[in-house]
């Protein structure tokens, strides 16, 4: 038996991850942080059910269904809903059959399986309707961070990108896919939160029914040419990618190109978590990549600088620039490279 957040949840014979805790709890101040009233939640890859109790008791969240497809989480989610005093609709049934079989829609779907989310992504969007708030977790690092990069094309139909932006880039690849199936169904996607910690990407998202949603989240997509100094540019247009195309180039996509994050939501989860990733990304400039001061100074054969007196520095001649979630060297910021290069080089 063990005790997480307001819970105590017994893990026997079923998948349990002490080191998941975090963004368990980061789950939870984000639906705190959401406060939807009377709203219906499937944990649709469950296990000890532990999400989806915790939910409901830390969230109040109203009506939970604890779906999973193992035999031996039933015993153990019946014994989970006892102890902790609470009534859910439990199913054990694949996601594939499940969706296939109700008329069901829930308000929140949790999505949390092994390794990548792909194969489920399609028979989730049967199970939700507009505004539904869909929490996606991928611990397929290594094929969105582009080391299996051809597994990276056969499952997300994206080209990864295997640099110093790859968590990055896998978000956005993650986004992408999500976009492209949810399309299928005439929903587009509004993001609200996307994490990247450990091992693992988590993104939060909100369904927007209609064809018009879909294709607004559509012309949000696009490529990512990555330059052999560092330096990088985006384009919308597919057309565009040649004239930016520099000899020895690495171009990444389709991925989403515009903001992740929900800074009202956000800062409303500050009321309920201490979490330093929370605070990063409520200060973090929400523009897609950023530059490596580590690998910018290396290259410029420069001793290293502390990465809070070039924020400071950047800040001073008028340009945004902020630390980044994604990596402790990473500055988002609107300076051009160059600029960047000459500020770095002392030539301001
Ligand atoms: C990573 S675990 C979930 C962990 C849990 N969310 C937690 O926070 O402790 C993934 C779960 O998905 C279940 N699963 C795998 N394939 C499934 C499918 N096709 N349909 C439903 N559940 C599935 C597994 O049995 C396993 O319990």
């Amino acid at each position: 038996m063990i005790e997480e957040g307001l819970v105590k949840i017994d893990t026997s014979n079923v998948f349990y991850n002490p080191k998941m805790k975090r963004l368990r709890d980061i789950s939870v101040a984000f639906l705190k942080a959401m406060n939807i009233k009377n709203a219906s939640l499937l944990d649709a890859t469950a296990a000890s059910g532990i999400r989806g109790i915790r939910y409901k008791i830390e969230a109040n969240i109203d009506k939970i269904t604890l779906l999973d497809i193992n035999r031996n989480a039933l015993n153990t989610i019946k014994e989970n809903l006892k102890i902790n005093n609470i009534d859910a609709n439990v199913v054990i049934d694949s996601i594939e059959h499940f969706a296939n079989s109700t008329r069901e829609r829930f308000d929140i779907i949790d999505l949390d399986p092994f390794g990548s989310p792909v194969p489920f992504i399609y028979d989730i969007m049967k199970l939700v309707k507009d505004n539904t708030i869909l929490m996606v977790t991928a611990t397929d690092m290594p094929v969105l961070c582009g080391v299996d990069r051809n597994a990276c094309i056969r499952f997300y139909g994206s080209y990864p990108l295997h640099t110093y932006l790859c968590k990055e880039v896998g978000m956005r690849i993650l986004l992408y896919k999500i976009i492209q199936t949810a399309a299928q169904f005439d929903y587009g996607i509004e993001p609200l939160l996307g994490i990247s910690d450990m091992y693992y990407i988590r993104v939060f998202v909100r369904l927007k029914k209609g064809y018009k949603y879909a294709d607004n989240s559509i012309e949000n997509l696009g490529y990512l040419i990555f330059f052999k100094n560092n330096e990088f540019s985006y384009t919308r247009s597919i057309s565009k990618i040649s004239s930016l195309y520099k000899k020895g180039s690495q171009i990444s996509g389709p991925l989403w190109l515009s903001n992740l994050y929900n800074k009202d939501i956000i800062s409303n989860m500050l009321l309920y978590t201490n979490e330093k990733i929370i605070k990063t990304i409520n200060n973090e400039l929400d523009i897609p990549f950023f530059y490596h001061l580590g690998l910018l100074t290396s290259s410029l054969g420069i001793g290293s600088i502390p990465i809070k007196k070039v924020i400071e520095a950047i800040s001073s001649l008028g340009f945004n620039a902020t630390r980044t979630q994604f990596d402790n060297m990473g500055i988002k910021s609107n300076i051009t490279f160059n600029q960047l290069i000459k500020l770095l080089s002392n030539k301001y």
